[in-house]
């Protein structure tokens, strides 16, 4: 059997040539996910006949709707499982949960767990191609890509643009995966939050390409100071457990790092403002702000759609699969 499964653990499967490809592929599902009614295109049907299963072990709203969704829209069947409701709650292995959901068939796995390494755990096991939709605090490629792919649309380019990613840098798989692909494109990165929420060699992950390209910052205005696009993250503190206390108290980090429509000010007027969602409203982000004419943040959610269209696409529609 040749090893034909196009996986996606993390941006570092995909060079910037492939990543341009899968945004121009998503350029190309906007009309089919924007329009309705009569307006909207004729039903797709690259994956018609394929299967498309969502392995979810952590709570999502966006994520996994938007995966079940683009399977749909290319004429897939698409099966939803929770990991509570999944016989690894009875003690079966990750692996085995997801080598017997493969003898059923599966075009692709979409997965998500709390465990940095799920994902890959899975794709050495299985014969489908397996898409990480969030592994732990590690990585979460198609979040990235979908970012990309709103910043792309806003300012036509991400070579040479300055993003500041703010907030809890320490528990964050979408800030990871997003310097990562921002650096693959040429952006440059800067990185906001207290000294206790930055991991030490966070600025390293991607080697020579993202040592070059990041730079870590303390202060909120000096993170937004020009910057033209601002992606603030929200504090997970679902991942906090057993750790020492990073910061005195969420008002304070709110105070401190909080964008607000007098912090957003030190960004570039045409600055767009992002958030992967879920928000806590009044903490990192304020309301104003969040519901601002600069917030792009349903907009990314849109684009979830597009992408996880395109990244199916090329999970699954690879050369005949070897048997
Ligand atoms: C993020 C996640 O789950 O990593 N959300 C998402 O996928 N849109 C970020 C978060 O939970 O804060």
């Amino acid at each position: 059997m040749t090893d034909v499964s196009r996986h996606l653990v993390s941006i570092n499967d995909l060079d910037a040539t492939e990543i341009v490809k899968l945004l121009d592929v998503g350029d190309s599902y906007w009309p089919a996910i924007t329009s309705t009614g009569d307006e909207a295109p004729k039903k797709l049907t690259s994956l018609r006949g394929r299967t498309v299963i969502n392995l979810f072990f952590e709570n999502s709203t966006r994520t996994r709707t938007s995966f079940e969704l683009a399977a749909k829209r290319l004429g897939a069947d698409a099966i939803n499982i929770s990991g509570s409701a999944s016989s690894t709650a009875k003690g079966e292995t990750l692996a085995d949960t997801a080598r017997n959901l493969d003898s059923m068939r599966a075009d692709a796995i979409v997965v998500r767990h709390s465990f940095g390494g799920a994902a890959e755990v899975i794709a050495k096991s299985v014969r489908a191609s397996v898409i990480n939709a969030g592994d732990g605090q590690h990585e979460h490629p198609t979040q990235a890509l979908l970012d990309a792919a709103t910043i792309r649309r806003h300012k036509g380019r991400i070579e040479g643009l300055d993003v500041v990613i703010v907030g809890d840098l320490a528990h964050s798989r979408v800030a990871r995966s997003n310097i990562l692909c921002l650096a693959k494109l040429g952006a440059r990165i800067r990185l906001c939050a207290p000294r206790t929420l930055v991991p030490r060699g966070i600025e390293e992950i991607g080697g020579e390409l993202t040592r070059e390209r990041v730079r870590i910052v303390h202060r909120l205005e000096d993170g937004l100071d020009g910057a033209d696009v601002v992606m603030m993250l929200r504090v997970q503190s679902e991942r906090f457990e057993g750790e020492a206390c990073r910061f005195p108290n969420t008002r304070e980090l709110s105070r401190t790092f909080g964008l607000s429509e007098r912090t957003l000010a030190y960004a570039k007027p045409d600055a767009i403002v992002m958030h992967p969602g879920p928000m806590n409203r009044g903490v990192e982000i304020s309301p104003q702000v969040a519901d601002g004419a600069r917030a792009v943040i349903l907009q990314q959610v849109s684009w979830g759609v597009a992408i996880r269209m395109a990244v199916l696409e090329r999970a699954i529609l690879v050369d005949v699969k070897a048997e």
